[in-house]
């Protein structure tokens, strides 16, 4: 099979990329990737000489090639995608642009060239839940830009769908954790700041809870789904693992033998949603997948990795290390 994959130079893309590789060395990838935020060429510096990856700098909004990279391969999984929510907040312009004006462009030319599309959407349309969890069914509230992004995209996928019998399908995962996430994301952020002995900056007082899936259990989610996921349907991906954001960073700390007090509470973002929890026994059921790390292990992986690959990162100098919202 020849796969075409958006925005594999990113966190998910480029950790599903490999995997799909090792997996099935019978299959190609072309990877398109604007090298925008999120990007790191990097990420797939292993691939290079690889005769089954094939990597075209170029942006999804971009028609005339998209359409001769759909025409090239048999389906095609749309990870591109502006993707921080601080940054949706400073200016959401270029998520409109991304996530939503990209996969129109996607969607159009997918109208001539009947291939599967997989949208990869998030946990974050559904808004911020007292209790419960969403299910496939349940309404969207997205509340801030990155969300609203995203919820629009999968609205235009199912209007194509709908109006055009496209063969989409979408999968929705909670916050995912694993080696190649960008540095400013809260996990790998704490690493670097930590090991480094140096302040961990933490939104509010740390009680926002999130469901973290390790990255390589997300990916044979949709591969699944890829595979097997009926055309129309959506998939919520979870793990069952809610945490809250100090518990995770104390967990860090604890991990690295490090002391408390480099925890630093700091303005909390605006909007910041408190819980996110998704339902994810339709994809359990009929496609029978399952997480198979646990949090304990993925985060042992993780530091790992995260120590070993970003030597002399020094995120204390950026300005998200602190709270971008200081002085608003
Ligand atoms: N990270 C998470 O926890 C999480 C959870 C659920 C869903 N998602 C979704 O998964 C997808 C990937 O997320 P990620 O964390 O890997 O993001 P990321 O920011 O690490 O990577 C996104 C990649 O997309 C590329 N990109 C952005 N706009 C583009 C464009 N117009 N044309 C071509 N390339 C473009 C970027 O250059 C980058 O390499 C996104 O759609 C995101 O909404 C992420």
């Amino acid at each position: 099979m020849k796969v075409l994959v958006t925005g594999g130079l990113g966190f998910i893309g480029s950790n599903f990329i490999l995997n799909i590789l090792q997996n099935n060395p019978n299959y190609t990838v072309t990877n398109i990737d604007a090298e925008l935020t999120g990007s790191n060429l990097a990420n797939l510096e292993e691939l290079n000489n690889s005769h089954n990856y094939r990597y075209v700098k170029g942006n999804i909004t971009n028609k005339i090639l998209m359409e001769k990279l759909i025409e090239q391969n048999d389906c095609i999984i749309n990870f591109a995608a502006e993707s921080f929510v601080d940054r949706s907040i400073l200016d959401a312009n270029q998520f409109l642009v991304s996530n939503i004006r990209g996969t129109y462009t996607i969607l159009e030319i997918l109208r001539t060239q009947k291939k599967r599309l997989v949208q990869i959407s998030t946990d974050e349309v559904f808004g911020s839940l007292k209790e419960g969890s969403a299910d496939e069914k349940s309404r969207f509230n997205p509340s801030n830009p990155y969300a609203a992004t995203k919820a629009s995209a999968e609205l235009l996928v199912n209007s194509y769908v709908n109006t055009y019998d496209l063969d989409c399908v979408i999968t929705r995962c909670t916050n995912n954790y694993g080696p190649r996430q960008f540095f400013e994301k809260l996990i790998p952020k704490t690493i670097v700041l930590a090991n480094q002995n140096k302040k961990i900056p933490i939104y509010g007082n740390g009680k926002n809870i999130r469901d973290w899936i390790y990255v390589d259990d997300h990916c044979e989610a949709i591969f699944k789904v890829l595979l097997d996921g009926e055309q129309g349907e959506s998939y919520n991906i979870s793990s069952n693992n809610e945490v809250d954001n100090l518990s995770i960073v104390k967990k860090i700390l604890e991990l690295l033998n490090k002391p408390f007090d480099l925890i630093e509470f700091v303005t909390d973002r605006p909007g910041h949603d408190l819980r996110y929890s998704l339902n994810s026994s339709k994809i359990q059921n009929s496609l029978k997948w399952n997480t198979k790390t646990t949090f304990n292990d993925g985060l042992q992986k993780t530091i790992e990795w995260i120590i070993n690959n970003s030597k002399g990162e020094n995120i204390s100098e950026n300005t998200l290390s602190s709270s971008p919202w200081k002085n608003s």
